[in-house]
């Protein structure tokens, strides 16, 4: 399963790239606002795109299909590669169709169920985002949706990428990966979380300690042989 950051945080994107982990970024509307509710856009996607390269989605916030399909082309204007990013609506689908025809890449985002997804992958859709978080907000069982998902997946061996996404805690990620997800596009501050240990902490201070006692020893060895 690939590892994608689900951020608009210049910050937080160069670091985890400088990582070596990450496979692209997904942006939505809010996180954009959320780093500066006067952000200039396009200028935060060219920005990401300088940092992460091709694997990487960027919303329309148009609701009508025409609407959707214009905010495409000026995104592809920036950066030829950009994935766009379509609100799972009867408009969506049909934007999404069109722009399958041209080969260009989508995310259909806000998909709950499993016939959402099988509708975005039928309208062409290359990546279908199915929310975990906001299903667990809701009471209901995010991880079992998506296994209900990625199981007619594999039944039917569909091509659409699925990304699990508003991935809220580590525990989303390990049963995403366990449930067959292609992607799973996660918070800076989950993924920093994730890669922490306490163990491993404590593993490296016991070896640096050791690796100084040692030194220490060799140098007390050293002093004595010349003494001699
Ligand atoms: C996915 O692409 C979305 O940007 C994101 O995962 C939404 O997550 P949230 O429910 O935490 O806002």
């Amino acid at each position: 399963m690939q590892l994608y950051l689900d951020s608009a945080n210049i910050g937080q994107i160069k670091e985890a790239a400088s990582w070596g982990i990450l496979s692209g970024v997904t942006t939505n509307p809010s996180l954009l606002a959320k780093e500066d509710p006067n952000v200039d856009v396009k200028q935060r996607i060219l920005e990401i795109h300088k940092l992460v390269g091709g694997h990487l989605s960027v919303e329309v916030i148009s609701t009508d299909t025409t609407g959707m399909l214009r905010e495409a082309d000026e995104i592809i204007s920036w950066f030829p590669e950009a994935t766009i990013k379509i609100p799972m609506l009867p408009q969506g689908l049909a934007a999404v169709k069109e722009l399958s025809k041209k080969n260009i890449p989508t995310n259909v985002t806000l998909i709950f169920n499993p016939i959402q997804a099988l509708a975005a992958a039928n309208a062409g859709a290359t990546y279908v985002s199915v929310f975990l978080g906001r299903l667990d907000d809701i009471g209901m069982n995010s991880v079992s949706v998506l296994e209900e998902i990625t199981n007619i997946w594999f039944v039917h061996n569909m091509d659409a990428q699925i990304i699990a996404a508003s991935i809220r805690n580590p525990l989303h990620i390990i049963q995403s990966a366990k449930a067959g997800a292609h992607i799973a596009t996660i918070p800076y501050s989950v993924l920093k979380q994730s890669l922490n240990h306490p163990l491993t902490d404590a593993g490296i201070q016991q070896f640096l300690k050791d690796y100084d006692k040692m030194q220490t020893e060799i140098q007390k060895i050293m002093v004595d042989d010349t003494d001699k």
